[in-house]
């Protein structure tokens, strides 16, 4: 079933466990990780970035993931990750996102508060939930932005003048990481928890070794973001399909094992974050 991100939110706290997003590109990916959430009867994210969004158009994306989100029988939310700009999160909406992601975090303070309190206004006015970020979650790719931990203080006035639903921070990890070996900052997270009150969301997550994964599902993070770790199972696995079987070229044929190793990947992230005592 479809359902919004803060529909599930107030569970993952009591329960201690967190949520995963996994970022998907297209029907095998998603059906993959639809398929794991059901194999645990736990509820999942299906995440889609601005990669995806430019490769398919955000309507039939978010068409399809809403499709499949309804016909599961296991709660799905469809979130839009990393929304650049307010037209971006609008379209989301239209296409049937439960849940959307506006990404002010490379902008000075107040504008950041501005956007995300337009979107946060915008979402809830047609029901769907709303992430913001603050402080800034950098790129393992040196070309791109380096990241910027979170000011406690700041955490706590952007929570609450912008009124979202989870908050995003950065309290150590790198997006696209491609080993689990990122190190977090356990007592910025202890402060950061005790000035905000809503759930934190986790980015980079891919980057964290599983011992952390667990640690911060059981502290105020009920969303926790992983895309390259999946990415990467898809990728290897399909080359190594290609490799292994040089006369196919039937995709639907190459597709299954990648298929098979994205939802052993998910069910993996999943049991760590104990997604599963959700249901
Ligand atoms: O927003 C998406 C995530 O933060 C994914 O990060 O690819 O490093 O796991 P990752
Ligand atoms: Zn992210």
């Amino acid at each position: 079933m479809l359902v919004t991100l803060n529909e599930l939110l107030d569970q993952a706290l009591a329960k201690k466990c967190a949520i995963p997003a996994f970022n998907v590109f297209g029907y095998e990916d998603a059906k993959a990780v639809i398929d794991a959430a059901e194999e645990l009867r736990a509820p999942v994210i299906l995440a889609t970035n601005k990669v995806a969004i430019h490769h398919m158009p955000i309507d039939v994306i978010g068409a399809m993931l809403g499709k499949m989100a309804k016909k599961a029988s296991v709660p799905v939310v469809v979130h839009l990750d990393h929304g650049q700009d307010y037209e971006t999160v609008a379209k989301a909406i239209a296409a049937g996102y439960s849940s959307v992601m506006y990404d002010g975090s490379a902008l000075p303070f107040e504008e950041n508060v501005k956007n995300t309190k337009d979107v946060v206004k915008l979402g809830h006015g047609f029901g769907v939930s709303v992430e913001g970020e603050i402080g800034s979650v950098g790129y393992s790719d040196a070309t791109q932005n380096h990241g910027r931990l979170t000011d406690p203080q700041e955490a706590k006035e952007f929570a609450e003048r912008t009124g979202v639903d989870a908050l995003a921070v950065a309290v150590g990890t790198t997006h696209r990481m491609e080993t689990q070996s990122a190190s977090v900052d356990y007592p910025l997270i202890e402060t950061i928890q005790g000035l905000v009150r809503q759930p934190l969301v986790m980015h980079g997550s891919t980057g964290l070794p599983d011992k952390a994964l667990r640690q911060i599902s059981q502290m105020h993070f009920c969303k926790v973001n992983i895309g390259t770790a999946i990415r990467m199972r898809f990728g290897h696995s399909l080359r190594k399909a290609m490799q292994e079987k040089p006369d196919v070229f039937d995709r639907l044929e190459l597709i299954k094992e990648p298929m098979r190793e994205v939802k052993e990947e998910a069910i993996n992230k999943m049991k760590l974050l104990q997604a599963n005592l959700m249901n």
